[in-house]
């Protein structure tokens, strides 16, 4: 005989954990925030398929847990993104994301998310963005 067992309770945590994520103090969903990323415009600079050079910003596939700025992209390794020294979580992105030229002068990250949490849900997406 076969009883169906109820689902434990650490999946159920692992499966939300999967589509959550917080910035500031703000939960973000994944599923708003890739919709976000594209009606933000986002696609347009960056990859999020193909690891190529062609577009102006980085491939964002793996960028949480990456050095700021050590990906080429068309204008190459970003050396203001370096000098700017972060590594990339949810909380330097919350950061960044809200006014990337006032924390790395001189970027040509042209993207910018003022409302909170639509950077919370872009942020949940990103993380998801893994190799
Ligand atoms: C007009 C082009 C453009 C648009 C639109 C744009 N970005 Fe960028 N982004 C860049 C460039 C260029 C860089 C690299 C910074 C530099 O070269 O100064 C960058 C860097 C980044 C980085 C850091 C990547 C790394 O590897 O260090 C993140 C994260 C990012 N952008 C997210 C976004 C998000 C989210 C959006 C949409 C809201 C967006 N970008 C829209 C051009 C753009």
């Amino acid at each position: 005989m076969f009883a169906v067992r109820p689902i434990p309770f650490f999946v159920v945590t692992a499966l939300l954990a999967l589509s959550a994520a917080y910035a500031g103090d703000l939960k973000g969903n994944a599923v708003t925030g890739k919709e976000l990323f594209t009606t933000s415009g986002c696609p347009a600079c960056h990859s999020v398929t193909t690891p190529d050079n062609s577009k102006l910003g980085p491939y964002l596939v793996g960028v949480v847990g990456r050095k700021a700025g050590t990906t080429k992209s068309l204008l190459g390794p970003s050396e203001n993104l370096k000098k700017y020294g972060v590594t990339w979580d949810a909380e330097t992105l919350n950061e960044f994301l809200a006014d990337p030229n006032a924390k790395a002068p001189g970027t040509a990250m042209a993207g910018i998310l003022v409302d909170p949490q639509q950077r919370a849900d872009v942020i949940a997406y990103l993380i998801t963005l893994k190799n």
